[in-house]
């Protein structure tokens, strides 16, 4: 695709697009609001040039962790693979980049997509190099067989390729997850001294970017929900309260945390696939520091999308969600570990907030505090036989016309981590796109987004937003901020969905 106008161009490396961006101000007199339009200039510059990348993740051994290598693996050598259903290609499905469309215009009158990769020069998935943590030892050929997710005769076929990965040993602190967990942990770095891990951390990464010749890192955790650390502004408050917090080995920093520190320090974006508070005010500012994003929590995958959803489309009927009831049971390991209360509150928490925006945007279905306070129940059951067939059971109640009630019930069974891979491909592929990206406002110099990735939002179930941002949850809305910001930096148009050119030509 080739963008032809006087706004875009193309100068050497970098494709600079310009962009009125048109918002309207509201002023608020008494009860009457002013509606001011006005138009702010942009300018987006985004280095085209593709990096070798490079992605650590923590937890590799797990069941996102090997699906996520084994399935990228299984694209890049066309490993194709019997069931009882026939012979099958690998693909990208579930993968917001790789599988779903931009509309990029309209050719006469028909609309015309293109694929979300091919807006804007991204990396290629099958081209990422892979390393990572587990404190369990297993191969990753053993390890995805232990996880059961994938087909056993591609298990087999990708035996070749992933016996050979064996992830590195990683930092134990068993109080901050599931102690079922203990078992697992045959491959820990030895000692209490948290600097010491912090600077073995960094020394894993250093020597990954450099024997891969790899142009740049990023770090993932997709390792145990943790329960949330005790947050203290003395503690966790600054880029230096927290490295002296990690000198005196202070109990309330959490593994992840060591990891995400790590990362800044070493130059590598760092995001936090798990619900727990990783990304404390410290991390940050060294985020901030070194230039680099962070981005978090927790993936939103199959529930919570759909959950996202659904109470988007009722309160944007004018139907208004009364009580939202959520089971699941899960017998992978990830259920296992939280079947402990502190871990599962982590997760309680993440999925319970996802709709508070959604819900406080409708004043004329929540006019006050106490209506906005709906039963919203979360519960997680750990059941082993179920495997990583997670099941999500929940029951919508809305209030309809004249006092009327309207109930959904929503069956969802999955693999958990075959929603899970592609999701984190994608969230590794658009953060590396966003350090190829600067904007500039009213010609101001060339900046870098914000340290908190919140584009990335939509990928995520607790998104974490920038200080002062209010959180986006509805679905639609996060995917349209993503598509337009592409298309925006490519040189296309914003889609409205007015249609004006093909009903009046
Ligand atoms: P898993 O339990 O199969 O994998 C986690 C891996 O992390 C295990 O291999 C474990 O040994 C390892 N681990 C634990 N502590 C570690 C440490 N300190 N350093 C290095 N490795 C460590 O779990 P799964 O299913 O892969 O999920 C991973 C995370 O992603 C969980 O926190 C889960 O809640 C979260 N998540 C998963 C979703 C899904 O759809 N699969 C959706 C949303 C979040």
């Amino acid at each position: 695709m080739k963008v032809q106008s006087t706004t875009t161009q193309q100068d050497n490396h970098f494709l600079i697009s310009d962009y009125d961006y048109k918002s309207t101000n509201i002023e608020k007199n008494g009860d009457k609001y002013i509606a001011k339009p006005q138009i702010t200039n942009f300018k987006f510059k985004t280095d085209t040039r593709i990096p070798k990348l490079g992605v650590m993740l923590v937890g590799w051994g797990g069941n996102n962790g090997t699906t996520l290598t084994g399935g990228i693996l299984a694209n890049k050598f066309n490993v194709t693979w019997n069931s009882r259903r026939g012979t099958h290609q690998p693909n990208f499905y579930g993968s917001l980049t790789q599988s779903s469309v931009i509309k990029i215009g309209t050719c006469n009158t028909e609309e015309v997509f293109v694929p979300f990769k091919d807006v804007l020069p991204m990396v290629n998935p099958c081209d990422i190099v892979f390393g990572g943590w587990d404190i369990n030892s297993m191969n990753l050929a053993d390890a995805m067989n232990r996880a059961q997710v994938v087909e056993y005769d591609l298990q087999q076929k990708l035996r070749p390729y992933l016996e050979k990965l064996v992830p590195l040993p990683s930092i134990y602190y068993p109080d901050f997850i599931a102690a079922n967990q203990g078992d697992r942990a045959d491959n820990v770095i030895p000692g209490n001294n948290k600097l010491e891990h912090l600077n073995i951390i960094r020394k894993n990464i250093a020597d990954f970017k450099q024997q891969n010749n790899l142009d740049k890192v990023i770090l993932l955790w997709t390792a145990n929900t943790e329960r949330f650390c005790v947050e203290d502004p003395n503690i966790h408050g600054t880029a230096e309260k927290l490295l002296k917090s990690i000198e005196s080995s202070h109990p309330e920093i959490s593994a992840s945390t060591i990891f995400a520190c790590a990362a800044c320090l070493e130059g590598c974006s760092f995001i936090n696939g798990s619900p727990q508070n990783t990304i404390v005010p410290g991390v940050i500012e060294l985020a901030e520091k070194a230039g680099v994003f962070v981005a978090g929590d927790d993936f939103k995958t199959g529930q919570t999308k759909f959950k996202t959803c659904l109470v988007e489309y009722l309160v944007g009927a004018g139907i208004k969600p009364k009580a939202i009831i959520s089971y699941n049971h899960l017998g992978n390991n990830d259920g296992k570990n939280l079947s402990q209360e502190s871990c599962f509150k982590s997760k309680e928490r993440s999925k319970k907030t996802c709709v508070d925006d959604i819900l406080e945007s409708n004043k004329v279905l929540y006019p006050t505090e106490e209506e906005l306070n709906i039963d919203h129940t979360i519960v997680i059951k750990y059941c082993p036989e179920t495997g990583d067939s997670k099941k999500a059971m929940d029951e919508y109640i809305a209030e309809i016309f004249l006092g009327g009630r309207q109930t959904f019930a929503v069956y969802n069974v999955c693999e958990d981590s075959l929603l899970a891979a592609p999701l984190i491909m994608d969230l590794l592929l658009l953060c590396e796109l966003f350090e190829r990206i600067q904007f500039s406002k009213d010609s101001s110099e060339f900046q870098r987004f914000d340290t908190v990735l919140s584009w990335l939002s939509y990928l995520m179930k607790a998104p974490k937003s920038e200080s002062g941002i209010t959180t986006i949850n509805a679905l639609s809305r996060q995917r349209a901020m993503l598509e337009n910001l592409v298309k925006v930096c490519a040189g296309l148009t914003v889609d409205d969905n007015l249609r004006l050119e093909v009903r009046y030509g």
